[in-house]
């Protein structure tokens, strides 16, 4: 069947609204993604019908609970090729990413040992290493990027050493839609025995991705990005690897035992997950892995790089336009700034004509100066994005050129 976009549009209410009385052309899903109505019924649903806390009473309404919210730990499980174990509930990628900063890392760090990212972090894949780095005497290593915005893989080989002691990656960049090489750089790391962090927050509704056979120690994800809620994520951790860890959050659910002797903790991830934590957000992420599995994530993949495609050439003609971020194979994000203008004045004059971006320094400040500049207009792409919206935003940025000129 061919991709009918029309139709998936009709499954996100907010796309009918009217921003600024105008039809909104919403580019800016790197930020966040919609969410589909049968995303928004089954957390209505569930609150309706079945909250209560989980796994600690036994009348009915808790039951039905526990089973939603466990249920839905298995559906993003298979849908990540992860066993259930592995599936540890968090706020987010950002929290995801601090867990595994102080809870693996930060007992294993040494001083003089090293922390090799690359240069086109997120800064929530730089800080919570620059804290831990900082405490131990430790550093950050930022691997090169090239003027394409692809990373400089002989430059990230240049750079591992016996310091070595940990290695994070952005799978696709939030800023330049770039895809780094990771199962090469996992490859890399898994010969010199370092281990690997994925930052799959852009990547997970874009591409395809098997947890089991990429081989990361650890994966991190948020909801919101994949059409799911705000405010809920995962991280995806290899079961050696969690059952080695301490728990990084105390309180409720995250015991076996306690009393004020000594208290024992849990097995993993219930071990990282203390607190009432998020059932809505769970079984929301799981009805939006229904929602994309349903329409193929391949097809979603499809259409956004014909859109990707069609796009480009449409902004290349802009005059003064220059496009940052062009690497081979890149995802849907297209970013930019327009010779003499203020990024933010671009998106406010955008914003004007219902074309929804983000603009600023996207939290990648050093990948900002490594291109010279200190904010860019970024359009993201998703999977109920059309030509109409590009159309918009090409008319949108030819307008913005006349007022600002
Ligand atoms: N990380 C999100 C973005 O790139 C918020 O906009």
């Amino acid at each position: 069947m061919s991709y009918d976009v029309q139709r998936i549009r009709a499954d996100f209410p907010i796309l009918n609204e009217k921003v600024r009385g105008k039809r909104l052309a919403y580019l800016d899903n790197a930020a966040t993604t919609q969410k589909p109505r049968a995303v928004i019924d089954t957390i209505s649903r569930y609150y309706e019908t079945s909250n209560a806390n989980v796994h600690r009473a036994v009348h009915e309404l808790a039951e039905r609970a526990t089973t939603q919210y466990e249920g839905a730990r298995d559906r993003i499980a298979q849908f990540f090729n992860a066993q259930r174990e592995e599936v540890v509930f968090t706020r987010g990628t950002t929290e995801a990413i601090n867990l595994v900063a102080y809870s693996f890392l930060r007992p294993l760090l040494k001083e003089g040992d090293e922390i090799l990212v690359t240069g086109m972090e997120h800064h929530s894949n730089i800080v919570p290493w620059q804290l831990i780095a900082a405490e131990r005497g430790a550093k950050v290593v930022a691997a090169p990027v090239l003027d394409d915005g692809a990373l400089d893989l002989d430059g990230w080989r240049a750079l591992l050493n016996e310091r070595t002691r940990f290695i994070a990656v952005v799978q696709v960049s939030n800023t330049l839609g770039t895809v780094n090489p990771v199962a090469e750089i996992i490859a890399e790391a898994k010969r010199r025995d370092i281990p690997v962090l994925v930052d799959g927050a852009q990547a997970v509704a874009h591409l395809k991705v098997d947890f089991a056979a990429l081989g990361a120690d650890f994966y991190t994800l948020s909801a919101h990005k994949l059409y799911g809620p705000t405010g809920f994520g995962c991280l995806l951790g290899k079961k050696a690897r969690l059952d080695a860890m301490p728990p990084w959050h105390g309180g409720g659910d995250m015991i076996r035992t306690v009393s004020f002797s000594g208290s024992t903790w849990a097995e993993p991830p219930y071990r990282f997950e203390a607190g009432t934590p998020d059932m809505a957000g769970a079984i929301g992420l799981a009805a939006a892995i229904d929602y994309v599995e349903a329409i193929g994530l391949d097809a979603i993949t499809a259409h956004e790089h014909a859109l990707l495609e069609y796009a480009t050439p449409q902004l290349h003609a802009i005059k003064g336009l220059r496009l940052i971020g062009t690497a081979p194979g890149k995802g849907g994000i297209l970013s930019f700034v327009l010779e003499g203008a203020d990024a933010q004045d671009v998106g406010s004059i955008l914003d004007m004509q219902g074309v929804a971006v983000r603009t600023g320094h996207h939290c990648t400040m050093p990948l900002m100066a490594r291109f010279g500049v200190s904010a860019t207009v970024r359009a993201s792409l998703a999977c109920y994005n059309s030509e109409e919206d590009i159309g918009q935003l090409a008319a949108a940025l030819n307008k913005a050129i006349q007022l600002l000129r």
